[in-house]
Formats: structure tokens, sequence, C-alpha cells
């Protein structure tokens, strides 16, 4: 090989530096979704948890929104957009195939030396992204790496869908990754089982359906087991965490998990979804922006499409 590039050193760890979100204009309360599923506010609330989503405007494009919570992010922590060597965009709603996000996000932080990749892994795709962000810090193949969870799930939900309309909301999140001397992100539990993709997937027209209680009793089982077993990988105990951010799917799901893994009254259990509804590989750094007092270990659990899951324990910046 002639002339080959200086290798970066690899790190004992990384570290996630900042988080920030970006959540869009418009606030959409039951009442209006309700009105074209026959559906109630109560009912919602009673099945979901949900008060109030986010939908996105046409002017809060994917990108747009992605490289605003990364921008912020970016500026947290002090990061010059010139010295990121990767942005990572985890989304599952992203329609115009032709392209990827992540160049265009990059492109709009001016993150000229970037490599940019799209993470395909659903409503688990932050918890993917997240560990690829790691493996590359320590691994010396890249120094500073934005991780952005953007969706705009009303451009993949039919908003007649009583199975889906109500659930689902548009935002991004995101954090910078750099080095540590420690490892403050922790190994990630993570897996796939795509015997059971048709219980959440595209129809012909790239629409969303879901089998809502198939994915959730799934999800109930999964969650629990799996982030049992990354605070296994971590050596860590429920009892050592500062919070738990699962992917704000369904609070009935975030409670039962909470109930699984005996959490104390210390820990923060994450209730995002509340009032910004489930933005799918958004979710779980929004809702990490939305515990600003809050530092230590957190326990991180995506799960979704594919079917999908992983975890992580992470120390919050
Ligand atoms: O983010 C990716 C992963 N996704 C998830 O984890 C979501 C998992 N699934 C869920 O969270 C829940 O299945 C939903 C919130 C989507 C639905 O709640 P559910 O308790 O599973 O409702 P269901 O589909 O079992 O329906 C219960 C009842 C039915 O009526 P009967 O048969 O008991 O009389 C439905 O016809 O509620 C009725 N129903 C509705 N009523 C008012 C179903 N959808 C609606 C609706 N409004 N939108």
């Amino acid at each position: 090989m002639a002339n080959p590039s200086p290798r970066r050193t690899s790190h004992p760890g990384s570290r996630i530096m900042s988080v920030a979100s970006y959540r869009p204009r418009t606030e959409v309360g039951n009442e209006t979704v309700a009105a074209l599923i026959d559906s109630s506010d109560e009912w919602i609330r009673r099945r979901c948890g949900i008060e109030s989503r986010r939908h996105a405007a046409p002017d809060e494009s994917l990108v747009m929104m992605g490289a605003a919570a990364a921008s912020k992010a970016l500026a947290s922590a002090g990061i010059d957009p010139l010295d990121v060597s990767a942005v990572l965009v985890a989304t599952m709603s992203h329609r115009g195939r032709a392209t990827t996000v992540a160049p265009l996000v990059a492109d709009a932080l001016g993150a000229t030396a970037a490599a940019a990749m799209d993470l395909g892994a659903a409503c688990a795709g932050f918890p993917y992204a997240l560990a690829t962000a790691d493996a590359l810090v320590r691994s010396g193949a890249a120094g500073y790496v934005v991780v952005v969870g953007a969706e705009r799930m009303t451009d993949i939900i039919d908003d007649h869908d009583r199975g889906t309309a109500f659930l689902f909301g548009d935002g991004a999140g995101a954090v910078v990754v750099g080095p540590a001397q420690t490892c403050e992100i922790g190994p990630v539990v993570w897996g796939a089982d795509g015997s059971h993709s048709e219980v959440l997937r595209y129809d012909e027209t790239g629409i969303l359906r879901m089998a809502g209680p198939e994915v959730f009793r799934w999800a109930t089982s999964v969650v629990p087991d799996v982030a049992k077993r990354a605070l296994d990988a971590a050596g860590m105990s429920a009892s050592d965490l500062a919070a738990f951010i699962p992917h704000q799917a369904n609070l009935r799901i975030t409670s039962v998990a909470a109930k699984a893994l005996e959490l104390g009254p210390h820990v923060q259990v994450a209730t995002d979804i509340v009032t910004n509804g489930n933005t799918g590989a958004a979710s779980i750094p929004q809702a990490m922006a939305a515990l600003p007092d809050t530092s230590g270990p957190a326990l991180l659990v995506g799960f979704g499409a594919g079917l999908s899951y992983a975890a992580q324990v992470v120390t919050l910046p």
C-alpha cells in the first residue's frame, strides 16, 4: 500500500459528551388524532400514556431536524464540525431511498471531513448506532462521532389507521461521542429475530403496519431480559442506576420493564412519550435530553421492527 494515511490511536473507552433534541413546532393533542380513528383522549391515555405528540411541518425535514439536534449537541460538547470523523443517522422513516440522510446532515453541519451513513434498525436504531460509534472511537477508526436519531413518522403512518395513528410522532435527538480513559458506553447486548418481522412491517406503499398486541407481548418479554443482560455486561445492578431510558414505545411497556427490574425510587424513569409520542429511533436521545438534571449511569433499551433490540449502560453527560 503506497503512502497509507496515518492511523488514529485507539482509546480505552468512549463517552457521550453531550445530548440535544429537536422537537417540531406543532403540538398535536389526542382529540385531533382521535377524530380520524373513532378513538378518544381517554382511550389513548389509558392504552399508551400519550397526551400529545409533535408533527413536523413541511420545512421540518428529517435532515433539518437531525442537523438541528446535532448542531446543538456539537455546540454543547464544544466540538468543531470540522473535527467530526463520522455522522451516523438512525432512522426508519426516510422515504427518499435514492440517497441517505447522514451525508445531508453532515453537509448541513459543515462536517466536511466526516464519513456519513444511515443505520436501519428501526426503534432499536439509536442504541445500535451508539454501539457502532463506541467501537469506531475505541478502535481509533474515528475521533468524534455524531449519532443522530431522526424520524418523520407521519410520512410512514396512515392517519386513519387505528393501530398506529395515535402512537407515533416526529422529531430528532443527537449525541456526540468522543474518546475517554474509561468505558462510559458499556458493552452492547443486541440481537434480532427476523422470523417475526411481519408484526411490524411496511406495506407495499411504504406505510408502517403494526400488529400492536403481538408487538406489545414481545416487547414486554424482551425488554426486561435484554435490560438485565446489559446490566450484567456492565457489571452493574439496577440499584446502581440513576436513570432508565427505554425506547418510548408505550408507557405501559416502560412500566412493566421498570417493575421487572425492581427499580428503586431514586431511578429516573423516562416518560417523554407523554408529551412527545413514540418517535422511533429518535425517542431515546430525545428522552435523554429531557432529563437534563440527571447524571450518572443510565440504562438504554431500544426495540422494534426487525424485530430488533439493543441495550447498553451509559454515563449521562
Ligand atoms: O415502537 C415500536 C414498537 N411498538 C410498540 O412497542 C407498540 C406495541 N403495542 C402497543 O403499544 C399497543 O398494542 C397499542 C397501544 C398499539 C394498542 O393497545 P392495545 O391495548 O394492544 O389495544 P388492542 O389493539 O388490543 O385493542 C383493544 C381494544 C379493542 O376493542 P375490543 O375488541 O376490546 O372491544 C380494539 O378494537 O381497543 C380497541 N381499539 C381502539 N379503541 C379506540 C383499538 N385501537 C383503538 C383506538 N381507539 N385507536
